[in-house]
């Protein structure tokens, strides 16, 4: 099937590990031009390299911090110098430290708060002057099931989630006539393939302090489908999202891939 987002303009955030390269690799697949923003630029160049072998036709790599938006101004000014403009937002970068409510402090409060809620607004913000001067564009934000679960150790990490989803049904009913849409993926528990698959700082660096090898076992076994997920799970609701030709009738949409972790009717 053509998705059509050959030599479209794509933006991921955190492309450079898990879940972000994983995307970034499945609009390469389509030959979509990526711009690839995050801390880490020396992950994302390596993620920039296997997308143009498997079919990027261009990539352009950003050292962004996405809670910055003079930095994710610039991001956008150089996505859009590079490849023209912007087809499709991927709001991806997220951060946690899994840590029950009692025992947190504010600064790590206000650290969950700026990389998970604040750096998506200003992802967003600059993302639909581009779209709505040519009407038309695809924003998808990647949020969680604890968003929509209540999870333990997770707290203001899923309050920030559940914000996503919520942001996200405004800003599709704000924007639908100007031809943007909006949709959210919900990722379950999702693990790297192998260590290659994660930079210095993503959240699996140190695997054992997300979940140990106890506890994954334990969550597949809990999930209807068995097994927790991987990035490319991820991906390719992302990419379906994101292309027009699919699911060009499919706006403010919140999307659990998650194994049957939640489900939401
Ligand atoms: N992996 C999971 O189990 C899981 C489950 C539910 C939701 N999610 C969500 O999926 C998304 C991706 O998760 P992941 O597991 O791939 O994370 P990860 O930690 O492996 O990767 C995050 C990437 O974002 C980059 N980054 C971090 N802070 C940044 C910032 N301020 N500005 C720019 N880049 C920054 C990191 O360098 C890294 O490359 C996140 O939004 C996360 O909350 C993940």
């Amino acid at each position: 099937m053509d998705l059509q987002l050959k030599d479209k303009s794509v933006i991921v955030t955190g492309a450079g590990s898990n879940i972000g390269r994983a995307i970034t690799l499945g609009f390469a697949r389509e030959g979509a031009k990526i711009t690839l923003a995050d801390i880490d630029a020396k992950q994302a160049d390596a993620v920039a390299t296997q997308a143009r072998a498997i079919g990027a036709p261009s990539t352009e790599v950003v050292r962004c911090d996405v809670t910055q938006l003079d930095q994710v101004q610039a991001m956008f000014k150089r996505a859009v110098e590079r490849h023209g403009t912007v087809d499709v937002l991927v709001n991806n970068v997220g951060w946690d430290q899994l840590m029950f409510f009692a025992q947190t402090t504010p600064e790590l409060w206000q650290k969950i708060i700026q990389i998970n809620f604040v750096g998506m607004l200003n992802c967003t913000h600059t993302a639909l002057g581009i779209m709505a001067s040519k009407n038309s564009g695809a924003i998808v934000s990647i949020s969680s099931d604890a968003s929509r679960q209540g999870e333990p150790r997770e707290a203001v990490y899923g309050g920030m989630k559940a914000g996503i989803n919520s942001f996200m049904k405004t800003i599709a009913k704000e924007n639908g006539r100007n031809g943007i849409r909006c949709n959210v993926v919900c990722p379950g528990v999702t693990i790297p393939e192998d260590d290659e698959e994660v930079g210095a700082n993503s959240m699996w660096v140190n695997k054992d302090t997300m979940f140990t090898a106890e506890q994954l076992a334990a969550i597949a076994k809990a999930l209807p489908l068995k097994k927790v997920g991987r990035p490319r799970d991820i991906a390719n609701a992302v990419v379906f999202l994101a292309s027009d030709a699919v699911a060009g009738h499919v706006t403010g949409q919140v999307l659990s891939v998650s194994g049957g972790y939640s489900m939401v009717g």
